[in-house]
């Protein structure tokens, strides 16, 4: 705890904190649109990777809190960060930005807070099966048989809420903004903690670019395919 407190108490150890959570973050962001993307291979597939995730126990609860702990780190490290800037410029620069600096740098704290808005409504939805989605289903009784168990049915969850347009759109609407968070993310999270330099610049911007590009395809692919019906 004092190596968190001392960590959060100056500059630098807020970036550390920012890029580590968010390294952290990111890989499950990739391991998670990995696991999705087997919607594409069937059922069974996908029922059968949910129940393996699932079945993991305590151990899924570990991960679990691991995970809250980053969110938790990387968005009061966030705030930190961004009433120390304005602290530091109260004007604004003409013409709304710093000079040289992207869109999406400039937007971080609002597309990272809204995303975490969309990962409460998506825990809502998904995990805990709340009825959020405008559907007449209950996905939480939602059940299928595999290898003779009966396991919840997330592929029909998936498919059911999905086909709700307004639903989709939402999803895609936030996962193209977690997308854009990334594509500034990614460079930013190298240059917090000290490896970004002239020499790996480029190398590092096209990672960044190639990465959340990828994540924006892949996640997108999901939700666009039930509602255009080539997955049902
Ligand atoms: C098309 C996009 C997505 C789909 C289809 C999807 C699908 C799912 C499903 C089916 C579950 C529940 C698994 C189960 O209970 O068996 C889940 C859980 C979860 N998803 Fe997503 N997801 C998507 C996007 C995202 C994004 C962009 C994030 C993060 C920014 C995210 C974060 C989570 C988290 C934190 C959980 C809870 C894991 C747990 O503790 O059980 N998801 N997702």
């Amino acid at each position: 705890m004092n190596i968190l407190r001392a960590l959060f108490q100056t500059t630098l150890g807020r970036k550390y904190l920012m890029a580590g959570s968010g390294l952290i973050l990111f890989g499950f962001v990739v391991g998670h649109m990995v696991g999705n993307l087997q919607i594409f291979l069937g059922p069974a597939v996908l029922n059968r990777y949910a129940h393996f995730l699932q079945s993991l126990g305590e151990l899924l609860w570990v991960v679990r809190l691991v995970l809250l702990a980053m969110v938790g780190l990387h968005i009061g490290a966030a705030i930190l960060l961004t009433l120390e800037n304005r602290r530091a410029r109260p004007l604004a620069y003409e013409g709304g930005g710093a000079y040289g600096a992207s869109l999406a740098s400039r937007t971080m704290i609002y597309t990272g807070l809204i995303i975490a808005a969309f990962v409460v409504y998506h825990l809502l939805h998904f995990t805990v099966r709340a009825p959020v989605d405008l559907t007449p289903h209950d996905l939480a009784t939602m059940k299928t048989t595999l290898d003779g168990k009966e396991v919840h049915d997330v592929y029909r969850m998936v498919v059911v809420g999905f086909q709700q347009p307004l639903v989709a759109a939402f999803y895609i609407v936030a996962v193209s903004l977690l997308s854009f968070h990334l594509g500034h993310g990614v460079a930013a999270m190298f240059q917090s903690l000290g490896l970004r330099n002239r020499a790996w610049n480029p190398a590092i911007q096209r990672f960044g670019q190639v990465a959340s590009w990828a994540l924006a395809i892949g996640y997108v692919s999901i939700p666009l395919a039930v509602w255009l019906g080539l997955v049902k």
